[in-house]
């Protein structure tokens, strides 16, 4: 069951496809009238101070329910003591959300550290599970609204969730089973059914990938290609980062770097190379460069409140933002895609589509004058950290953000008002052109921002993370927010995006990243370099990579079968057992697909792991597709040795796992000799 209600008057943000009355919260009555589906009315009294307050009901309990605070702009819920929180799609810390605040505004910050409370993603979905508490509920609450908003997750108060809203305009989904057990799945299904089905990316976009920021040119990106090669580990794609582009400009391609593209990528794909450029948001302001031209006469650009051109700089220096928010616009900055589509490309990533602001025209000019205010001054404490502040807060300054404006569905909106629906818009822009100008081919894309809605035109990576355990960890804790909120082609910066990798860190990151849709070796300019031909161990990369190719006919099928089902290809423990105390804290270990669990090592110099096992399983200890044990194993606690170079899988009872022969591209597997392990 799913009930919708009103608060205010909220954005559109086509997160949602599927029609479902409204109930409106009257916040000035200051009660709510509770409608169910049979449309009988209840006036559920306010509690609290009646001037301001009123209750939704928690779905299943009409006794416990969400506080609306009107003066305060926020919806609060008193928590049981264990009750769980999953969601939040793409987050910092654990599966469980419970015990931090969480903001959903979309941010360009590569410091994913425990303390941040934003990532690039805003995905406001969540599911609250208290069944083996007192008051024994469970249900899901989707808060759709394109602004800035604070999940406030028993961070304040330990035993109460807040839903703090910057402006108080929103709708809210709840939703709940009637299924006694799988009660968390079915809320998710009923969840992914409203949002639409999830995007489909090709099959050989679950091949490796290759990137780097950047590969500066067609033979450094004909090195990579013939190194890997030469050291048998399959590849399928190479990533063109910035660099590819002529002085930052999208949809302009480097010709003395990257002389005859079409040639180029017509010679890799005949390789079995797909090249991935990336664009990014801003477009330069350069004389006689058409997009700029283009944008400029057709209106396409965002503009502050006098009607100016907003200016900020990205990589080219000084940019304008499309406003993808504009029908008119996506459909011209799609279109543009046809110059790399023409030339033979089948796969785009969109990135700094925030946006990301290094600075702003305004915002800079600002600074120089209050710098020189500081000139051959004594800067004391307060003077020096002002002065400090001031440049390094020039970059994705909320100042910036509620500066430009965006014609959306015919209405003048400000910038931040809107800021969740940019990466997405701007990903909708590109998939909804693929379909016209590259009618045949089915287009690999993924973004850096996104919003619930853009799921179903992209995938997703998790940005700038580093080069570390910890952030092993985080990617794949992850994974099941994604998946609840509809993004199923995701996957991180196999290896660390910034800081300098280990051997070891790589090998056990590809462990468990041969499970993830999107598997990508990317790294920073600056860092050590991370293509997997250049270690020491080539035999264990090889062996890895092979093992994930054998694995693609599983996970793809299972891929697809999670699309088509609103199901999910990466779950926690607590989802499929649901009556398991000890499932609920399991926070490292993931069924993916139907027949598997995995459990990855994220700890240096480990030569093991403990696992917890919800029921009897045989476990695979791999070291190749082809050389593996095999081991019959109880439910329960166990510790599982597992040397760098191994990788753990649990196959369920009943099930089998399927292991195709692989090839150096995923073309050429194998896919008629499939050999099953059983259990
Ligand atoms: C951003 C992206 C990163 C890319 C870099 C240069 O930081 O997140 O993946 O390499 O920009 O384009």
């Amino acid at each position: 069951m799913i009930r919708k209600y009103k608060i205010g008057n909220p954005i559109e943000t086509d997160s949602v496809i599927e029609a479902i009355p409204e109930i409106l919260i009257d916040q000035e009555k200051a009660v709510i009238p509770a409608s169910g589906e049979g449309g009988t009315e209840t006036i559920i009294p306010a509690s609290g101070d009646s001037n301001s307050k009123a209750v939704i009901p928690a779905l299943g309990d009409e006794n416990s329910g969400w506080i609306v605070d009107k003066h305060g702009k926020k919806l609060t819920f008193s928590m049981s003591s264990h009750a769980c929180i999953y969601g939040l799609g793409e987050q910092v810390r654990g599966i469980n959300k419970r015990g931090w605040h969480y903001v959903s505004f979309c941010s360009d910050d590569p410091h994913h550290e425990e303390g941040k409370t934003s990532l690039y993603g805003a995905h406001n979905f969540f599911v609250y599970d208290s069944r083996d508490c007192n008051d024994n509920i469970c249900f899901g609450m989707y808060v759709d609204t394109p602004g800035r908003v604070e999940f406030d997750m028993g961070y304040s108060d330990p035993d109460e969730i807040s839903i703090i809203f910057e402006d108080f305009d929103a709708y809210i989904y709840l939703l709940k089973s009637g299924h006694p057990s799988g009660t968390i799945m079915d809320i998710v299904r009923q969840f992914r059914r409203i949002i639409g089905r999830s995007y489909i990316a090709p099959m050989w976009a679950f091949g490796l990938g290759q990137s780097r920021w950047s590969y500066m040119n067609a033979d450094e990106v004909r090195g990579v290609a013939d190194s890997y090669d030469k050291a048998g580990i399959p590849l399928d794609s190479i990533y063109l980062d910035i660099d590819y582009m002529e002085r930052y400009k999208d949809f302009t391609v480097n010709d003395e770097a990257f002389p005859d593209f079409k040639e180029f990528v017509s010679e890799m794909s005949g390789r079995g190379i797909h090249l991935v450029p990336i664009i990014d948001a801003g477009v330069k302001i350069e004389e006689g460069y058409d997009v700029y031209e283009e944008g400029v006469k057709g209106n396409h650009f965002v503009k502050k409140e006098n009607g100016d051109l907003f200016t900020a700089a990205v990589w080219p220096g000084r940019v304008h933002f499309p406003d993808f928010l504009k029908e008119d616009t996506r459909r011209w900055f799609g279109d543009k895609y046809k110059v790399l589509t023409e030339a033979g490309i089948d796969g785009f990533w969109n990135d700094m589509n925030e946006p990301a602001i290094f600075y702003s025209e305004d915002g800079l000019k600002k600074v120089f004058e209050k710098i020189d205010g500081y000139k051959g001054k004594n800067l004391d404490i307060d003077s020096f950290f002002g002065f400090q502040g001031s440049v390094s807060g020039l970059c994705n300054s909320e100042e910036d953000y509620g500066s430009f404006y965006h014609e959306y569905k015919g209405q003048r909106i400000r910038h931040d008002k809107v800021h969740n629906l940019y990466g997405y818009n701007m990903t909708r822009a590109a998939a909804e052109a693929f379909d016209k100008i590259a009618p045949d081919k089915q287009i690999l894309m993924f973004s850096r921002a996104s919003y619930i809605g853009m799921h179903r035109y992209a995938g997703i990576w998790t940005g700038d993370n580093m080069s570390w355990w910890s952030h092993l960890l985080l990617s794949i804790q992850q994974l099941p927010g994604l998946n609840m909120c509809g993004f199923l082609y995701s996957g991180s910066d196999m290896g660390g995006f910034g800081g300098d990798v280990t051997e070891d860190l790589l090998i056990r990151w590809l462990s468990f990243a041969i499970f993830t849709p999107l598997l990508r070796d990317h790294s920073a300019m600056g860092t050590r370099r991370q293509e997997l031909y250049r270690f020491k161990d080539t035999d264990m990369f090889r062996n890895l990579v092979e093992l994930r190719y054998a694995l693609i006919p599983y996970l793809y099928a299972e891929y697809l079968w999670a699309a088509d089902n609103d199901e999910m290809l990466f779950k926690p423990l607590a989802f499929e057992y649901e009556e398991d105390v000890r499932a609920k804290e399991v926070e490292d270990e993931l069924l993916v697909g139907r027949s598997i669990m995995i459990a990855p090592v994220y700890t240096q110099n480990a030569s093991g792991r403990y696992v917890y096992l919800p029921e009897d399983m045989k476990m695979i200890r791999f070291r190749g597709y082809d050389d593996y044990d095999e081991e019959q194993m109880k439910a329960g606690d166990h510790y599982v040795r597992a040397q760098l170079g191994e990788v753990l899988v649990f196959i369920r009872k009943g099930h089998e796992l399927p292991l195709a022969m692989p090839d150096m591209r995923v073309r050429d597997i194998d896919t008629e000799n499939i050999h099953y392990i059983r259990n």
